[in-house]
């Protein structure tokens, strides 16, 4: 059956390769029999991102990785955030009835409180009534997101119950997709391959760079000659991603052989990396050649957008009493 989706990424840094394991792979798969929506969130972004050109150019790299991978304007809608204003016209509704306990109960601002960050704004306080505002709009039955994100749409549920109770029925609930073989997408480190840690493998960075973060993740250090453990791999956890079954297994078997040495398993991988992701690399080059075709897919995708926001909108206006006729 035909489902309504929902998502959005920040255009925050460079897409790696735990954005599109996690979340990205699963949108462009979704749009074909189902009815998608997907936002560049450029609102969240400036809780991080405070400098013009640098929020334009994260913006239209998201937009050409989006196309690169396969997203296809006519089968879904893709549009900016901030280009439809109900997001933040909502997002103040819903402040007034969720309650200050759910918020100070998120990971993100418990992470930052912790951090001591000298940056905590109210923004990034209220940051989560803002992405239930993305996606309340939607009526999506499906959120799909990494794992990271799960308390995001547990709130974004709370909130919609809420509001729900407190005046009628206008919310639908969705539900997050969160595939479990991809929910944490490991970094060079070992810990989630996130950008905030420095770990990250970028999908479309240049050449030397890829090579020195993959030749870099970290391993055991099993002399050569020896068997080496699969279990908690890194370098085979990320060639999972990339490999067939029997690819992984004749991987797996060199290891256990002994002989094979890590230098040769990261070889393995990043050429399977190239394999993988050599033909989106070669499309966002040629995309990044016809930049009016961005602009354009965008602008129509807000224009959806908006329609669709809208008259969710109007509803909740009618349902507060904010409309007197
Ligand atoms: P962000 O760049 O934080 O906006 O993340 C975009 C999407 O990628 C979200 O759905 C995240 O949950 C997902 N994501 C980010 N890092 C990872 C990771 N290491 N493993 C799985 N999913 C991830
Ligand atoms: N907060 C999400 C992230 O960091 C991005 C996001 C914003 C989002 N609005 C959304 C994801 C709505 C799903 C639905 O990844």
């Amino acid at each position: 059956m035909t489902k309504r989706i929902l998502s959005g990424v920040q255009p925050s840094g460079k897409i790696h390769i735990g954005n599109y394991f996690g979340a990205i792979k699963q949108h462009i798969e979704m749009q074909d029999g189902n009815e998608c929506f997907y936002m560049i969130a450029n609102l969240h972004s400036l809780t991080t991102v405070r400098d013009k050109e640098k929020l334009n150019q994260l913006t239209l790299d998201l937009a050409l990785d989006y196309l690169a991978f396969g997203l296809d304007p006519k089968k879904c809608t893709f549009f900016m955030q901030s280009e439809v204003p109900q997001h933040a016209e909502c997002t103040w509704i819903l402040s007034t009835i969720c309650s200050m306990g759910l918020l100070e109960r998120a990971h993100a601002w418990k992470d930052a409180q912790e951090k001591g960050k000298k940056e905590t704004t109210v923004g990034l306080f209220t940051y989560p009534v803002l992405m239930a505002s993305d996606i309340l709009l939607y009526e999506p039955d499906l959120v799909p997101v990494g794992k990271d994100q799960k308390q995001h749409i547990e709130i974004t549920r709370d909130v919609a119950q809420k509001f729900n109770s407190t005046y009628c029925e206008t919310f639908k609930l969705p539900e997050p997709h969160i595939p479990e073989e991809v929910a944490v997408v490991p970094g060079t480190d070992g810990q989630k391959m996130s950008k905030s840690y420095g770990n990250t493998i970028n999908v479309f960075a240049e050449e030397p760079e890829i090579k020195k973060a993959i030749m870099g993740i970290q391993t055991a250090s099993t002399p050569l000659e020896e068997p080496m453990e699969t279990e908690g791999c890194n370098v085979l956890a990320l060639y999972k991603l990339m490999a067939t079954k029997e690819e992984v297994e004749a991987l797996k078997e060199k290891y256990r052989t002994g002989g094979f040495g890590y230098g040769n398993a990261k070889k393995t991988l990043l050429e399977k990396f190239h394999e993988y992701f050599g033909e989106f690399r070669e499309k966002r080059i040629e995309l990044e050649k016809n930049m009016d075709y961005v602009y354009k897919v965008l602008e129509e995708g807000n224009e959806k957008a908006r329609a669709q926001a809208n008259s969710v909108m109007d509803r909740v206006k009618a349902h507060t009493g904010l409309k007197i006729r």
